[in-house]
C-alpha cells in the first residue's frame, strides 16, 4: 500500500465519535494510517484498558514501514526498491537482486564482483552438516530437512548472535544466501541416497545448485544455459513479496533478538505449509489428480462447491493478476523449447480459462498465483515436486534477511507482540480433583 499524500488543506486526522459515551477524539492520520495506540484513550471508564482493534490475519494492519517491496494488488505491480518486477527479471541475475534487496540499491560491477565473491565463497558447508543430513529418515521432505539444517547453522556461527554488529550481520547474509542451495541440494541428494556434490565456485548460482542437484559422474555439469537462466528468473520473482506470511515469522522471531538463522528456519517452516510456499506441489498434485482435461469440470464444481480449493489460485493482495504469473508463462514457453512441453501444461491452462470465465472466481476476484505454472517448470527441469518448497525458500532467502535488517535497524520496532480479545470464562476457583465428578469441563 502506497500512502496518499495531498489533504487538499484539510486537518490530516480522523474524528471518531464514540456513540456509547458521546465524547470525540481526533486521531492524527500518517501515511494513510492512524497509530492503533491512539484508540486506546478510547474509553468508557477511566480504569478500563481501552480500545483496541480486531484483525485476525492481519487483513488491514501494517505492522511496519518498509522501504523494501512495493505491492499494489489492484493493479497486478511488484516493485522491489521501486524497480518493476518485469524489468529486474528481464536484465538483472538472481544475485543482483539479492544485493538490491539487502543493500537498496542495484549494484556497479565492482560491487557486484565483490558481492558474488562473497556469498560464493561461503557455498561449502562444515562437514558435520553431512552426518547431520546422514541423520534424517530416507523418505524426510527435504523441506523438513532445509528447516532444521537452517536452525543448525546457529550452532555452527555462534557469533552470528550479535545481531547488532554490521558486520555480523553482512557475514550471516553471505552465508544464508550461499548456503541456501548446497543444503537444499544436499536434502535431495540425501533423500535418493546418492553422494553429496560440493559446490562449484565455476558456476552461477542458479547453474551451481542445478550441479549439486543432478551431477552423476561427470567431472563438471554443465547446465543448459536456458535452464539455469529460468531458475535464476525464478529466483528473482520470489525473492520478496513484502509482509507475507513467512516475512512476517522472520520479522517476529527476530524480534525476540534470535539469532539470524533460527529467525529464517522459523521463516522457513512459515514457507512450508500447503497456503504458503507449499503451494507450487500442491498445483502439481492437483493438475495429476484431474489427470485428463474431461475432468476439469467436475473438478471446478467441487472447487465451487466448497469440497477443494484451485491451488495456484487468489492471493490475499493481487486481486486482478498476480505480475509474477504472467512472467512465468513466457518462461515456461522458453523452458519447454528445450525440455519438450509438459503435458500437464495443457490442464493447466484449460482449468486457468475455464477457471477465469467462471462467476466464482470472477466474483472472488481469484486469478493465477506465481505458483500456478512455476511448478511445471520446476518439473520440467527435473526437480521432483517435494524439493518445490525448497526451491522457494532459496530465493525468499535475500527476501528474508533484507526483512530481518530492515526490522532491526528501524528504532520504532520493539519484540512483535500481538493482543487479544479474551473471550473466556471470568475468574473461578479450582475444586480439588475429588469434587470435579464426571461432567466437569
Ligand atoms: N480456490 C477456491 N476458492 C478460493 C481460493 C482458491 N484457491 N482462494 C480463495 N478462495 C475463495 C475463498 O473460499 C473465499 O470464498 P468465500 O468468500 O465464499 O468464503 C474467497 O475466495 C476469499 O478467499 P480467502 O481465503 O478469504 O482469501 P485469503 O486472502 O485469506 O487467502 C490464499 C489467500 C492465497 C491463502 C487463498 O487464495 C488460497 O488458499 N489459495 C490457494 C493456495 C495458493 O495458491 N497459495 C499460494 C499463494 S501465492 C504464493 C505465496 O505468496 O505464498
Amino acid at each position: 500500500m502506497q500512502p496518499s499524500a495531498e489533504t487538499n488543506g484539510k486537518p490530516n486526522t480522523l474524528t471518531i465519535t464514540d456513540n456509547r459515551t458521546g465524547k470525540q477524539y481526533e486521531i492524527p492520520i500518517e501515511n494513510d494510517t492512524i497509530r492503533a495506540t491512539d484508540l486506546r484513550k478510547i474509553r468508557m471508564h477511566p480504569e478500563d484498558f481501552g480500545m483496541m482493534t480486531y484483525d485476525p490475519a492481519f487483513m488491514n494492519t501494517a505492522a511496519c514501514r518498509s522501504t523494501i517491496t512495493f505491492i499494489d494488488g489492484d493493479r497486478g505491480i511488484l516493485q522491489y526498491r521501486g524497480y518493476p518486477i518485469e524489468q529486474l527479471a528481464e536484465r538483472c541475475s538472481y544475485l543482483e537482486v539479492a544485493y538490491l534487496l539487502i543493500h537498496g540499491e542495484l549494484p556497479n560491477e565492482a560491487q557486484f564482483e565483490e558481492w558474488t565473491q562473497n556469498i560464493t565463497q561461503h557455498t561449502f558447508v562444515h562437514e558435520n552438516i553431512k552426518k547431520f543430513m546422514d541423520g534424517f529418515h530416507y523418505d524426510a521432505h527435504p523441506m523438513g530437512m532445509f528447516v532444521s539444517t537452517v536452525a543448525a547453522l546457529s550452532t555452527f556461527y555462534p557469533t552470528a548472535k550479535r545481531i547488532d554488529d554490521p558486520v555480523e550481520r553482512l557475514l550471516t547474509i553471505y552465508r544464508l544466501i550461499g548456503k541456501a542451495p548446497t543444503l537444499a541440494a544436499f536434502a535431495y541428494r540425501h533423500s535418493i541416497g546418492m553422494p553429496y556434490v560440493y559446490p562449484d565456485d565455476d558456476l552461477s548460482y542458479a547453474g551451481n545448485l542445478l550441479s549439486m542437484m543432478f551431477k552423476v559422474g561427470e567431472p563438471m555439469l554443465q547446465p543448459h544455459p536456458v535452464l539455469t537462466h529460468a531458475l535464476d528468473t525464478l529466483f528473482i520473482l520470489h525473492a520478496d513479496h513484502e509482509q507475507n506470511c513467512s516475512a512476517n515469522a522472520m520479522r517476529a522471531v527476530g524480534s525476540s533478538r534470535a539469532d539470524p538463522y533460527s529467525s529464517a528456519a522459523a521463516a522457513a517452516a512459515a514457507l512450508y505449509g500447503p497456503l504458503h510456499g507449499g503451494a507450487n506441489a500442491e498445483v502439481l498434485y492437483m493438475l495429476d489428480e484431474i489427470g485428463n482435461k474431461e475432468k476439469i469440470p467436475a473438478f471446478i464444481n467441487a472447487v465451487k462447491g466448497g469440497e477443494r480449493k484451485l491451488m495456484g489460485f487468489g492471493h490475499r493482495i493481487y486481486k486482478n493478476f498476480d505480475p509474477r504469473a504472467s512472467i512465468i508463462k513466457k518462461l515456461a514457453d522458453q523452458v519447454f523449447s528445450v525440455t519438450g512441453r509438459n503435458p500437464k501444461l495443457d490442464i493447466a491452462m484449460e482449468l486457468e480459462r475455464i477457471a477465469l470465465q467462471d462467476d466464482y472466481f470472477i466474483k472472488r476476484k481469484l486469478y493465477p498465483n506465481v505458483d500456478f505454472y512455476s511448478g511445471l517448470i520446476y518439473q520440467a527441469l527435473k526437480f521432483p515436486v517435494d524439493m518445490f518448497p525448497v526451491l522457494f525458500a532459496i530465493g525468499r532467502m535475500s527476501g528474508w534477511l533484507a526483512q530481518w535488517q530492515e526490522m532491526l535497524l528501524d528504532p520504532e520496532q520493539k519484540i512483535s507482540r500481538p493482543r487479544q480479545v479474551y473471550l473466556g470464562r471470568a475468574k473461578r476457583d479450582v475444586p480439588m480433583l475429588s469434587q470435579r465428578g464426571f461432567a466437569a469441563g
